[in-house]
């Protein structure tokens, strides 16, 4: 979105500015130089903000250290979000579940599974599993999860269909994706009282 609307800026710029050298009487051709210029600084700045915020944000989804598919835990096997999030409305944090809680069921389902083997290793070297975040939030912004689910707004409305994905896929929330909903529910939408420290 944002690299689009910078396109469409500096694509409205360049062409006002060549709209007033027509009418102040500046030939086309002795400003190809100067055109070409501005071609090239709108590529070089497209270039950057595609780079910049393309990153995590690929369609395949993130690459995890276990491909752990939500789809089929959520939907083939029908396990909760908060089974395994069991932090979502009481905390700031929805927690990642631990090592144990894999294990738990994968002590007898799949035990001999190479990726369930993976698990074991990480659970007797006592490592956390060192899951990429798909999330991205900047730092100055306070998310809270307990009062969102407090007033039941749906996990779906934020993350997407979660429960169908392989892989999670990566998002950037940016605010006017928080101020939308807040307008159309009412909710506060006082900048340092509520969401900025
Ligand atoms: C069996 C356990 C389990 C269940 C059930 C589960 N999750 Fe997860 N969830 C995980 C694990 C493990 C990760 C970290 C790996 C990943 O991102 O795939 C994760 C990651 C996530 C993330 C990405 C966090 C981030 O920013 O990196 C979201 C969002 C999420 N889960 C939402 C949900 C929702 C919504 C449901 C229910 C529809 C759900 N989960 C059900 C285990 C589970
Ligand atoms: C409540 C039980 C339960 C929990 C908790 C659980 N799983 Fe599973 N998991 C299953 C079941 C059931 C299957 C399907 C097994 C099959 O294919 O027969 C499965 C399948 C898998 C597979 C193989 C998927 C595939 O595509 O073949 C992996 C890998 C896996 N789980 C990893 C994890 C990880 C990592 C965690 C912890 C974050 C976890 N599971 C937590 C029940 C669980
Ligand atoms: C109002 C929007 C919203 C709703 C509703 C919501 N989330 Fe989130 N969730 C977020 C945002 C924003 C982040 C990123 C927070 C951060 O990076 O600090 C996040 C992050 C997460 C994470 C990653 C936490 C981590 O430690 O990396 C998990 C897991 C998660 N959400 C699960 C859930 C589940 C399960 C539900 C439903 C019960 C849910 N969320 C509902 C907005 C939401
Ligand atoms: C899908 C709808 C929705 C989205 C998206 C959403 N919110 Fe909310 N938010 C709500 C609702 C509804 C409340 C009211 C909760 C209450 O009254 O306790 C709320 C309350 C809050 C509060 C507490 C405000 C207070 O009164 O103190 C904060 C902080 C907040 N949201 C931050 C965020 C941030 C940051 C984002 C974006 C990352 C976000 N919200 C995205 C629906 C949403």
């Amino acid at each position: 979105m944002e690299v689009l609307l910078a396109i469409l800026i500096l694509a409205v710029l360049g062409a006002l500015s060549l709209a007033l050298a027509r009418r102040s009487g500046i030939s086309l051709a002795g400003n190809l130089g100067a055109i070409a210029m501005v071609v090239l600084c709108v590529l070089a700045v497209a270039g950057f903000l595609w780079l910049f915020y393309r990153t995590p944000g690929t369609d395949m989804g993130v690459a995890q250290p276990i491909p752990f598919s939500h789809r089929v835990h959520v939907n083939v096997k029908n396990i909760q979000c908060e089974y395994c999030h069991p932090y979502v409305g009481q905390s700031l944090e929805p927690g990642l579940p631990p090592v144990e809680k894999c294990l738990h069921c994968h002590k007898h389902i799949i035990a001999r599974h190479p990726q369930i083997l993976k698990e074991h290793q990480y659970y007797d070297t006592k490592t956390p599993t060192p899951w990429k975040k798909a999330n991205h939030l900047p730092e100055h912004v306070v998310f809270n999860h307990q009062r969102h689910i407090r007033k039941e707004v749906a996990c779906r409305e934020c993350h997407g269909e979660v429960e169908s994905m392989d892989r999670i896929r990566g998002k950037f929330f940016y605010m006017h994706f928080c101020i939308e909903c807040h307008r159309a529910k009412q909710a506060n939408i006082d900048c340092w009282l509520s969401c900025h420290n």
